[in-house]
């Protein structure tokens, strides 16, 4: 295999060009992570690796993990680390993260954390993460995900307040009725604005004390906030 190919299948700089690697997107609950990871998934081809999205797939299926986060979720509390650690580790071993990854909403707790920065740390050959944040108010967070609508086949992300479908309640591209996530209430919201606080927090601190981190302004249009994470992540990996 040629240097070249070598390295752009572990996800280093070559030829000027930034290969992402794994890219960690953290920040509140509706701030925005999986709008911009779908983002970044067409920018990037990397993919987008959501552990809510992964645990709600559990949840639908009524696999074991899906029986026990479904209780968990419906409150606004994390999942165990052992769970999601196991969860993730089985995604990441699919053909598809050779070149890089997002991480959207994981790590979430400092012991998902110490379990992903070991993880990596096993993989010399991979980029070191790079992460994230994106800011977004208290009263905007609550006014997006009060007003969030999924599709449940394509999984697009809508909002009746800033980004609604053509026709009400119904997905622009698979045409299949809108459904409203059971934690998407105030009251949910707001114990899981609590679990973030508590957990996620030192996990945003953990990264920026390493260096590898940026934040981002969320409260912009969705393709400037785009632009200015791969502007953030092309400096991060210079
Ligand atoms: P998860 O699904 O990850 O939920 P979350 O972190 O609360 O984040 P959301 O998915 O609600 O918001 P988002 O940031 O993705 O925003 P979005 O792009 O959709 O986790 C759910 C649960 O699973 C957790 O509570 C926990 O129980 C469990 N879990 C998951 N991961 C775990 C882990 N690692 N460990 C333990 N437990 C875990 O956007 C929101 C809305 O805003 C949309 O309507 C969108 O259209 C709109 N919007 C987005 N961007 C903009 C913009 N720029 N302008 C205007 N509107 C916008
Ligand atoms: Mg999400």
């Amino acid at each position: 295999m040629s240097s070249s190919a070598s390295s752009m299948e572990t996800g280093r700089v070559t030829e000027n060009k930034t290969v992402p690697g794994p890219i960690l997107l953290l920040g509140a609950p509706g701030v925005g992570k999986g709008t911009q990871a779908k983002e970044l998934v067409k920018i990037w081809g990397i993919p987008q690796i959501s552990t809510g999205d992964l645990l709600r797939g559990n949840v639908s299926k009524g696999t074991e993990l899906g029986k026990v986060a479904k209780e968990i979720m419906g409150r606004g509390e994390l999942v165990p680390d052992s769970l999601v650690n196991e969860m993730v580790a089985a995604r990441l071993q699919e053909p598809d993260t050779a070149k890089g990854y997002i991480l959207d909403g994981f790590p979430r707790t400092l012991p998902q954390a110490g379990w992903l920065d070991g993880r990596l740390a096993q993989q010399p050959k991979t980029l070191p993460v790079v992460a994230v944040s994106i800011q977004v108010d208290y009263n905007q967070l609550l006014r997006r995900i009060t007003g969030r609508r999924n599709c449940p086949v394509c999984q697009t992300i809508y909002n009746i307040y800033g980004k609604p479908p053509q026709k009400d309640g119904i997905c622009d591209v698979e045409g299949a009725a809108l459904v409203q996530r059971a934690d998407d209430t105030e009251k949910v919201f707001e114990e899981r604005m609590r679990a973030y606080e508590a957990m996620t927090t030192p996990v945003v601190e953990h990264y920026r004390a390493l260096g590898r981190f940026a934040e981002v302004d969320g409260d912009r249009p969705i393709s400037s906030i785009a632009a200015g994470i791969v502007a953030a992540v092309e400096q991060l990996r210079k």
